[in-house]
């Protein structure tokens, strides 16, 4: 919709914004109901999508079977047949189709036929008894007419006791629609308010096809990608909230997992509590760390408890999981032991100079945009310091205060001087916190606001031994929607901002300020990924609209967001003024990515692009949930790449030197330039992409070309201490990437006394309790 019409709909929208009174994320009070906890089971038709209930005629049984009576069946019945040779076929028109059924001890094997072709064996045994199970899916068909067939095969594992095949529901899935035609070309946004700049991008200027990029489709998330962090060389961990994901684990849908960047296999994790915009960050030990989260996500018209536990203070421990055998990883929880002081809904999470996590600022409870009630100006860390006399308990933060209210998930980077880089709404400073001083940096230039839900992007660009390690902050897009506003006054037609705004954080750098430029597009929530080139990529996002869902006049569906930017831009930090952006050789996709997307750097070099889901619960309506996942290669994947064939250490040492052997491509000439980048692939939520770092190592090259020596970063204050991946770049060519542990991958210090008062003098879950007891389950 564009400008004028939507001004002309105004009054009629407005009414139906109150009529409908769409909630945001969470609007931190339940309503009566929901602090009774129901089932929480895999059934579940995702807007867009259609039920039929196993008594639709339009399924077809042949064989016998019987049909059987029960509240816990989906529309209270269902179909059984233990006779072999039973069938059940339904023909339906849509993308996918998700057959739901019960597990327990008495089934058997099912053959699934697609359009008659044999798909899988499916074993429906379980020595539990569960109902309204996803027994088999599949998303992606062709869009049009398919037929699904079950045949009872008579036989069965082991340890059942009959061959028992049943039918509960069948959900048709459409998928999400593709974008109509690359919307944001139709846009009316005026940039009248913002400073003109020269051009900044020639779509026609001639490229060469070498430098072309590559877009491949391959792979699904099974759970929603809200949260991403390369856990290894082989392996992602991906987070969502509790939502129907059609991953399931322990008979309800899974809400974190890890995913095989080579197979693109999926391992369900189970999560005790609620990780609902957590933030996360690695330690000195290697050890992965989610921080906070919410206690229920509820349905407006529904109100139900999933069953997960209060995760607003909620540290998850995830122990280092280097193998490509992931089947002992998984995620610890324990509230009684490990926890925050106070309760954090979108807090940024960073590691510091002593390889602990800093927890920075949130939301006491839910809510859209902060305000004075729901602010948490706080900051803790885990493991907990005593600070300026904190004793392990949050300290006060005067920025986070002042820069209410579009202030959540603040922008934060260790600076290599061991303080701590904090933009957030349109401000900035540097954080001393071994002294807990602030420094107020310039204001951000043109009323642009970076952080949610006027959601822009950071990154600290390289740091490299020639510059003396010289910081220089760059954050893009975002939004100066004035964030005072009501819900009501925000359309998700608002125009993103385009500007990217740049600051040395030097003396000098400081009294010069922000340097401004301008992206080719606008962009609210975009993605920054460092590559080990030095450049910048940004991919992502939306070109009008803010964070959230359910909030603005015009949401579409329920996205606060409109107009998905579809191509990416690349950003050379070094390049001159006014040629720094360029899109030449980028593929445009065909899948928006708009709110809850990620976007990171892969071990082999290429970015991996996931998530988009403005919705409460999964969904198919426009803007729906999107499991798909892109691989967006750099050209530089189809060139000849150096290698490094062995000699990196698992661990090493601040300003400790280590060989690497390793093998240059063929073309590389006499004299070629040799660089060894340190990085740290950042954990990546509502385009916080924090930790992400990259340091440039000493190194020189052997005479014959096969070891190059590195020098580790001198000190925790340049690298903070803990996981990173080494990528040899020769003449702007990274081989792929190794993981070791930079430091002498211990535990963060950990202050027994702070600990022992964190736990005496607050207490878990205090929302939980705040609320009233839980009741028991006895739907069953
Ligand atoms: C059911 O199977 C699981 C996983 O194989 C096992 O851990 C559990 O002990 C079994 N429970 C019963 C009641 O046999
Ligand atoms: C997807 O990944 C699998 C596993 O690596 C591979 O076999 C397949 O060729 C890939 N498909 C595409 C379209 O790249
Ligand atoms: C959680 O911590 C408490 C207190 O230290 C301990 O008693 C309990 O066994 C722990 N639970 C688990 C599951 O580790
Ligand atoms: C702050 O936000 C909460 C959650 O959205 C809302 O209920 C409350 O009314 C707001 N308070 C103020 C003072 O605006
Ligand atoms: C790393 O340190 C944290 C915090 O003390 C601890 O919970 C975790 O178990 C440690 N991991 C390892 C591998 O030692």
């Amino acid at each position: 919709m564009g400008i004028r019409s939507l001004l002309l709909s105004w009054t009629l929208v407005a009414l139906l914004a109150s009529i409908c009174s769409a909630e945001s994320a969470w609007h931190g009070h339940t309503t009566p109901g929901s602090t009774r906890i129901s089932r929480f089971t895999p059934y579940y038709v995702p807007p867009g999508a259609k039920s039929y209930d196993s008594s639709s005629p339009l399924i077809h049984y042949t064989g016998t079977w019987t049909e059987s009576f029960a509240a816990k069946y989906i529309q209270k019945s269902a179909k059984f047949t233990s006779e072999p040779g039973a069938a059940m076929s339904f023909t339906f028109t849509g993308t996918g189709i998700e057959w739901f059924g019960s597990l327990d001890s008495k089934h058997g094997i099912a053959q699934v036929y697609l359009d008659g072709n044999p798909v899988e064996r499916v074993d429906a045994y379980n020595n539990a008894s569960m109902s309204q199970q996803r027994v088999f899916w599949t998303f992606g068909l062709s869009q049009g007419k398919h037929t699904l067939k079950i045949v009872n095969t008579g036989d069965k594992s082991g340890a059942s006791r009959d061959v028992v095949m049943d039918v509960d529901a069948l959900v048709v899935t459409q998928g999400p629609p593709p974008p109509e035609a690359l919307t944001q070309q139709n846009m009316e946004v005026s940039y009248s308010d913002m400073p003109s700049y020269p051009p900044l991008l020639d779509l026609s200027s001639k490229f060469i096809p070498e430098d072309e990029w590559t877009l491949v489709q391959n792979g699904s998330t099974g759970v929603h990608a809200m949260q991403l962090t390369i856990i290894s060389e082989t392996h992602a961990l991906i987070v969502d909230k509790v939502e129907h994901n059609p991953l399931t684990i322990s008979g309800h849908p899974a809400w974190a997992a890890l995913y095989n960047l080579r197979t693109h296999a999926l391992k369900p994790l189970s999560m005790q509590s609620n990780s609902f915009c957590a933030g996360g960050t690695f330690l000195s030990n290697g050890t992965l760390v989610n921080v906070g989260g919410n206690p229920v996500v509820e349905d407006h018209t529904a109100a139900a408890d999933f069953g997960d536990v209060d995760g607003l203070q909620a540290i998850r421990i995830f122990e280092p999981c280097d193998s490509a055998n992931v089947d002992d990883c998984w995620i610890y929880e324990n509230h009684s032991r490990i926890r925050m002081a106070s309760p954090r809904w979108y807090n940024t999470v960073l590691r510091i100079s002593d390889g602990s996590a800093m927890i920075i600022g949130g939301s006491l409870k839910g809510g859209w945009i902060n305000n004075q009630t729901t602010n948490n100006p706080t900051l803790e860390y885990f493991p907990p310091k005593n600070i300026a006399g904190s004793d392990g308990l949050p300290i006060h933060l005067p920025f986070l205060v002042d820069t209410l209210f579009s202030n959540l998930f603040p922008i934060a980077f260790s600076l290599p001087d061991g303080r701590v880089f904090m933009a957030a709404n349109r401000d900035a400073m540097i954080y001393d916190w071994k002294t807990n001083t602030e420094r107020r940096l310039p204001r951000i230039p043109n009323g642009v606001r970076v952080t949610y839900p006027m959601t822009g992007t950071g990154l600290l660009l390289p740091l490299s031994p020639e510059n003396d390690y010289t910081p220089e902050i760059l954050l893009c897009g975002g939004s100066t929607v004035d964030d005072t506003k009501p819900g009501y006054e925000i359309s998700s037609q608002d125009p993103a901002s385009s500007q990217c705004s740049r600051i040395v954080l030097t003396d000098a750098g400081i009294a010069i300020g922000w340097q401004v430029e301008q992206m080719p597009q606008a962009r609210t929530m975009p993605d920054a990924v460092l590559l080990p080139t030095g450049e910048v990529l940004i991919v992502n996002g939306a070109g009008s609209g803010i964070s959230g869902y359910g909030n603005v006049v015009d949401q579409v569906g329920a996205s606060n967001a409109d107009n998905p930017v579809l191509t990416p831009v690349l950003y050379d930090p070094n390049g001159p003024v006014g040629q720094r952006f360029s899109s030449a050789g980028m593929p445009t996709s065909d899948i928006p990515r708009l709110y809850h997307s990620v976007a990171t750097l892969t071990p082999s070099g290429d970015i991996m692009i996931a998530g988009s889901n403005p919705n409460l619960d999964r969904s198919e309506v426009k803007y729906g949930t999107e499991y798909r996942v892109e691989w967006l290669g750099p050209s530089y994947m189809k060139k000849e790449r150096p290698q490094i064939l062995g000699g990196a250490p698992k661990v090493l040492g601040f300003g400790q030197t280590a060989q690497l052997n390793i093998r240059l491509p063929s073309t590389s000439l006499q004299g070629a330039s040799v660089k060894v980048a340190l990085m740290d692939l950042g954990y990546v939520t509502h385009a916080v992409h924090a930790n992400s770092r990259l340091v440039y190592l000493k190194c020189s090259l052997s005479d014959d070309k096969s070891t190059l020596t590195i020098t580790a970063p001198p000190n925790g204050n340049i690298y903070p201490p803990g996981p990173g991946f080494i990528y040899v770049v020769v003449d702007g060519v990274p081989s792929s990437g190794v993981k070791l542990l930079i430091g002498d991958g211990r535990s963060p210090p950990v202050d027994r006394e702070a600990l022992e008062n964190l736990l005496e003098k607050t207490s878990v879950d205090q929302y939980e309790k705040s609320r009233g007891e839980e009741k028991e389950d006895d739907s069953e």
